[in-house]
């Protein structure tokens, strides 16, 4: 079973960033533990800040991988390309948020590319991309 997580724009600044939004744990630690929670999955972590090259990682994995988890951080509510490139390819796409996007700014209660995802995760903080990941398993 291959699952890529993908986290898109400032989800680098994981733990500095708005922690009393996001949270103070930074994603390198947390996936340090998912690793060792699933040795059964064949996971790998990408992370970009560019639009361009999020699209470039999912049109690479997205025919052969089983699962793709994607926080595409505030793209997510502006990306017709990013949407699209999930349209475009074949494996299933989970969208997931750290933060309870529907209990914030009215921007960020649209997605882009929620209609083209197998389904949406948000608010449970990093357990958002554990429990996508479990729902491939
Ligand atoms: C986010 C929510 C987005 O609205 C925001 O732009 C992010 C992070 C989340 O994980 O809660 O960068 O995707």
């Amino acid at each position: 079973m291959k699952i890529q997580i993908i986290n898109g724009p400032n989800l680098n600044l994981l733990g500095k960033r708005e922690p009393g939004i996001y949270g103070s744990e930074g994603f390198e630690s947390f996936y340090k533990q998912l690793l060792a929670k699933y040795p059964e999955v064949e996971l790998s972590y990408y992370q970009s800040n560019v639009e361009g090259e999020i699209i470039n990682k999912l049109h690479e994995i997205g025919f052969d991988y089983d699962g793709i988890v994607l926080n595409a951080g505030a793209y997510t509510h502006t990306s017709v390309a990013i949407a699209d490139a999930i349209a475009g390819i074949k494996t299933p796409v989970i969208e997931v948020h750290i933060s309870n996007v529907y209990a914030r700014e009215e921007f960020r209660h649209h997605s882009m590319m929620a209609k083209n995802c197998k389904g949406i995760i948000t608010g449970f903080g990093l357990m958002s991309y554990e429990l996508a990941l479990k729902s491939f398993l």
